[in-house]
């Protein structure tokens, strides 16, 4: 049963990915404001413990190729991109985030009530994947949540889309699925979040390939599974997305270039006998929702891909 303490919100953030080695900073970065510096891979230990170990299962440090759509979601008010950063999501146009629309409230409070996030409050990093190292940050204008999203249940229709102040120009954009994978082929999960249950982030950008599990499946070992709803992940468990990644891509396709699933949420995380739950892209009523939304300014054109 997936419950709302399932889906972790920008406060406490802590997402993930499982796994996560320390990395060379990678990738060209524009800027570097002179924050303070973080661990690149945390342990459970202490915050701001310096040890780095490898000890997590299931993720990689992610390469320049993998997700190059990936873009982090801020707190604008929180100079440094580790503590600012609370959710992912994927460049699907020059000025337009798709994310999940459970990252668009916060909760200042373990118990206290979900705020939504004004388009002030927040920004995107685009251009690192190091949260310690460079990369630009964005201002956002507007924030749309799928108008059905069930914030009080199963956080169906999870999607929302976020339109930038300003062009982000040099950054491959994904397109928008129409057909998922057959169950067995994989998806690519990208993100900054958790590399243990209920652990700590990762400074670093982490992937981890999961298999398309069908509906059937799902639905046998989660309840409250809809067809806005994609499962990935292995019946064994040890490899998922989890706190902190919400929000990011799940990607198949050529170059895997087609956002197929947004993560969502899940039981736990890499836990055996349950899935990690994805917005369906593929499903018309996510689709038409982004397009619409994506489209909403002057002279755009749809992003669609296989
Ligand atoms: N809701 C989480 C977040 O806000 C993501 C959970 C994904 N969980 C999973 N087991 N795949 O970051």
């Amino acid at each position: 049963m997936l419950s709302l303490r399932d889906i972790a919100l920008p406060f406490p953030l802590a997402l993930t990915l499982m796994m996560a080695p320390p990395a060379a900073a990678e990738g060209p970065d524009s800027s570097s404001a002179g924050r303070p510096m973080r661990p690149a891979a945390v342990t459970q230990g202490a915050p701001g413990d310096k040890v780095r170990t490898p000890l997590i299962v299931g993720g990689t440090p992610a390469g320049p190729a993998d997700n190059p759509f990936q873009v982090g979601l801020l707190l604008k008010s929180k100079p440094g991109n580790f503590e600012a950063r609370f959710c992912g999501g994927a460049l699907i146009a020059p000025d337009v985030v798709v994310t999940a629309a459970h990252c668009s409230y916060h909760q200042p409070t373990l118990d206290g009530p979900r705020l939504a996030l004004r388009p002030e409050e927040v920004q995107v990093l685009t251009g690192t994947r190091n949260l310690n190292q460079g990369g630009s940050r964005w201002d956002v204008v507007s924030i749309v949540n799928h108008p059905n999203y069930n914030s009080a249940g199963n956080h169906d229709y999870d999607v929302a889309v976020w339109k930038l102040r300003q062009r982000v120009e040099g950054v491959p954009l994904a397109q928008l699925a129409i057909s998922d994978g057959v169950p067995g082929s994989e998806l690519l999960v990208t993100g900054w979040g958790a590399t243990t249950e209920g652990g700590e982030e990762s400074a670093i950008l982490l992937k981890v390939s999961v298999p398309v599990v069908s509906h059937d499946a799902c639905s046998a070992v989660d309840s409250g599974i809809t067809p806005r709803m994609l499962c990935a992940g292995f019946k064994v468990g040890g490899k998922d997305a989890c706190q902190g990644d919400s929000g990011g891509p799940a990607t198949r396709g050529r170059g895997n270039m087609t956002l197929t699933g947004i993560v969502s949420t899940g039981e736990g995380c890499a836990q055996p006998n349950h899935y990690g739950v994805y917005t369906r892209v593929s499903d018309p009523s996510i689709r038409d929702f982004i397009r619409e939304n994506m489209n909403s300014g002057a002279g755009r054109i749809g992003a669609e891909g296989p």
